[in-house]
């Protein structure tokens, strides 16, 4: 704005139980809305028509239509008003009334004439920020964006004691790349004092945690040398109780073959208070990274997700493989490198095709990746000849040829 100009005082306002009137209801409407509704604002919108959004606020009972145009006196007991609609005298009309009843008033086509401008906001553990620019909305939305996301991911040291989190938070980490954490996984991350971390999840992370935060090594590389589940229940405990902050960082979701729930159960039988965040699973990231969808309208309704860490002929093995191998849909495995020919075979001796089309994905989301083709017949010998090692998603099913 220019200097001459005096700068818009910044205030919250309390709207909670108060009415609001909102005139047009059109996407600015549909874009403002959520904000007021949030705010508890007891809100009428006066319009002849609405966006499908806001049609479906007002039959949810969010607020009030009154399906018709404008009428002096509309702005009767507001506290606020926000006036967008496409009709320039319509505008003019409510902003008189609005400035005749002191009601603040914004207007979406001319901010000039407005007494209250919105600001960009957004919110991040419990704080809002509010970006004022004058008149360079666009400028106010990306430092409103910079701001929150500096407070969410933790880079922005905001000097105020951070609500920690008591006890242990079992982090789902996502399949490795370090974007495909939660952004409320990575702020637990930020602000942990001790991270308990598996091999697989997003290392990457680890390396811009600051040189405070003890990192253990829970590496349970699969048939090498593994940290003992107990072990790392002992540390998760012991940190714990010391009052740490800990973030127990797992590859996917915790909850997928993660082993989530036993250690959850451990801590909360010690007394430790446990938080779970969910990750984004391999089982569907990874085969979604290379272009195969685990659905398709009109190829597969249903996908299956199974563990392949023992043998269909194994007497440990929960799976029933005879009826998986008649499903029609997706299978995921995971954990199976090793015993995908075994696996193939049981599937084609049980019904399925040999000729059903097959993906092995191999550190799917990593730099590394990379995805081999086959068929169930010929999996067994794709995965020998191509030296497929762990961690891979097997996917088998019409969904591995629909990008192709
Ligand atoms: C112990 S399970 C844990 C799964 C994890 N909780 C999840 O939700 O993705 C480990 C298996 O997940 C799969 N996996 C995890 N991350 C992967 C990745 N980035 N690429 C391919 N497979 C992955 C592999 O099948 C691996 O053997």
């Amino acid at each position: 704005m220019p200097e001459t100009e005096h700068p818009a005082y910044p205030v919250g306002l309390r709207l909670a139980g108060r009415r609001v009137v909102v005139v047009g209801g059109g996407t600015v409407a549909q874009r403002r809305l959520p904000a007021l509704l949030a705010a508890g604002a007891d809100v009428t919108l006066v319009a002849p028509a609405a966006t499908p959004s806001v049609e479906a606020m007002a039959e949810a009972g969010e607020l009030a239509w009154e399906r018709r145009a404008y009428a002096e006196g509309d702005l009767a007991d507001a506290w606020y008003a926000l006036v967008a609609t496409d009709d320039p005298a319509t505008n003019a009309a409510v902003s008189a009334e609005a400035e005749a009843r002191r009601v603040w008033c914004v207007r979406s086509d001319d901010a000039e004439a407005a007494t209250a401008w919105t600001p960009a906001t957004g919110r991040s553990e419990g704080v809002t920020v509010a970006v004022l620019t004058g008149r360079d909305p666009r400028r106010s939305a990306a430092v409103r964006d910079a701001v929150v996301e500096g407070l969410r991911d933790g880079t922005l040291a905001a000097p105020h004691r951070r609500a920690r989190t008591a006890g242990v938070a079992l982090v789902g980490g996502g399949p490795g790349d370090p974007d495909l954490i939660t952004v409320r996984g990575r702020r637990l991350l930020a602000d942990a004092d001790v991270v308990v971390a598996d091999r697989l999840g997003p290392r990457d992370l680890l390396d811009e945690l600051p040189p405070h935060v003890e990192v253990i090594d829970a590496a349970k590389i699969p048939y090498g040398r593994a940290m003992a589940q107990e072990a790392i229940n002992n540390a998760l405990i012991e940190h714990a109780k010391a009052g740490k902050s800990v973030v127990r960082l797992k590859g996917g979701d915790p909850f997928v073959f993660g082993r989530g729930m036993e250690e959850a159960q451990q801590l909360a039988d010690e007394g430790i208070p446990v938080t779970v965040v969910p990750g984004i699973s391999s089982a569907i990231s990874v085969p979604g990274a290379v272009g195969i969808p685990v659905t398709h309208r009109g190829v597969a309704h249903e996908f299956t997700v199974v563990s392949g860490h023992v043998a269909p002929d194994d007497p440990r093995s929960l799976v029933d493989w005879e009826a998986l191998a008649k499903l029609r849909g997706t299978l995921v495995l995971l954990m199976a490198v090793e015993r995908v020919g075994a696996i193939a075979d049981t599937l084609m001796r049980h019904g399925r095709a040999a000729d059903t089309p097959v993906a092995i994905v191999q550190e799917g989301t990593m730099a590394t990746e990379r995805r081999v083709d086959a068929t169930l017949a010929t999996v067994r010998e794709r995965a020998e000849a191509e030296a497929v090692r762990p961690p891979a998603v097997i996917v088998i099913g019409d969904v591995v040829a629909v990008g192709e």
